[in-house]
């Protein structure tokens, strides 16, 4: 099969298209020919040598794909050969075929392409279950997620919007900040407004989704409301910062978050059943949509990444790596 590999950790030049045997089905798997695959942020990070693969996961970076089931592993019932899924990979995305769970892949919602379904798996895994297993929002809460013009942004949006909840999200420039406002958000530019200011004046925020760090997670605690929960799902500014503990006591908040990929198969494979029953009819219904920034053939997969890099993209980037719509 065609596929795109790291060839040794660096810049995007390193992507480097090559011919693999196709895998095969293990016990409780699926083979999936994929039509389209998500490009994500933490691909670029396993590029770049930052973020390894768990062990017993393709060395192919790719984390989520939608296509046609081409084979099934012993054990597996769910699905048959034809079915069309978009699933949640551990790796390997970026080929023409790849192996997973088969609690891991769910149907293509009714009224999605393969196209739009590809763009859905890392983010809505991700924003779901920080924002709704962990970070427990309800309606009417205040709910501020950064970076709101990327993929895991956009999503979390919509399923705060969707979910009934007041939702801010900050980006870095007047059109990023558009897009977010499109979905439903109040939009903070962040190079010239401070969104704690912005919170606070709105008597601050029950849950933030953070991928930022650095000095927004002492910016986070102090415009929380109180009973306040902020989670953390990335730190493209630094991990570090300090603390005053004493705001977490008295005003009862909860610092969480989490990291999809090194979770055991039966926690990712929960989230898929939550995503199922609460999230595609959301999408079913069309109150949640994956946003398409742009698309490159497989072959193009550095592009892809200097996309990614460049920071000008709003949504998902994807990969076309066959003909299936
Ligand atoms: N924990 C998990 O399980 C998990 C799973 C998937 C993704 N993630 C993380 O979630 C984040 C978003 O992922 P994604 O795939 O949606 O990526 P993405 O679309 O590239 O989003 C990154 C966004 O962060 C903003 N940003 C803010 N500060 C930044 C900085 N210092 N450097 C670079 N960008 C900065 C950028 O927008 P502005 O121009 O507005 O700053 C950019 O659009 C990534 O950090 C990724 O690693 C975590």
């Amino acid at each position: 099969m065609q596929a795109v590999e790291i060839s040794s950790p660096g810049g995007a030049e390193v992507l480097r298209p090559v011919t693999r045997p196709v895998p095969v089905a293990g016990h409780g798997q699926i083979l999936i020919h994929i039509a389209w695959a998500g490009v994500n942020r933490p691909d670029v990070l396993q590029r770049a040598g930052s973020y390894a693969p768990p062990p017993g996961a393709s060395d192919l970076p790719g984390l989520e794909c939608a296509g046609v089931v081409a084979g099934v592993g012993p054990g597996v019932t769910r699905w048959k050969p034809g079915d069309r899924v978009c699933a949640l990979l551990p790796g390997g995305g970026y080929a023409e075929y790849a192996t997973c769970a088969a609690e891991h892949a769910l149907p293509i919602p009714e009224g999605l392409s393969l196209r739009v379904a590809a763009a859905l798996p890392e983010t809505a895994f991700t924003v779901w279950s920080n924002v709704v297993m962990r970070g427990g929002l309800q309606s009417g809460e205040r709910f501020l997620v950064h970076g709101g013009s990327s993929g895991i942004g956009t999503m979390a949006i919509q399923i705060a919007r969707a979910l009934g909840a007041r939702v801010w999200a900050t980006a870095g420039s007047a059109e990023k900040c558009a897009s977010c406002e499109k979905l439903g958000a109040i939009a903070i530019n962040y190079r010239n407004e401070d969104f704690v200011a912005v919170l606070r004046k709105a008597g601050g925020a029950d849950l933030i989704l953070d991928m930022v760090g650095g000095d927004y997670i002492g910016r986070n605690i102090r415009c929380l409301a109180d009973d306040g929960r902020l989670a953390m799902i990335a730190f493209l500014a630094g991990p570090k910062a300090e603390i005053n503990f004493a705001q977490i006591m008295t005003r009862r908040l909860s610092v969480t978050g989490s990291t999809l990929r090194p979770q055991s198969d039966r926690a990712k494979a929960r989230i898929a059943r939550e995503l199922y029953e609460r999230l595609w009819p959301l999408v079913e219904a069309g109150a949640v949509r994956p946003l398409i920034d742009s698309i490159f053939p497989l072959g193009q997969a550095a592009d892809a990444h200097r996309r990614m890099e460049g920071s000008a993209h709003i949504g998902k980037i994807l990969l076309q790596v066959s003909a299936e719509n």
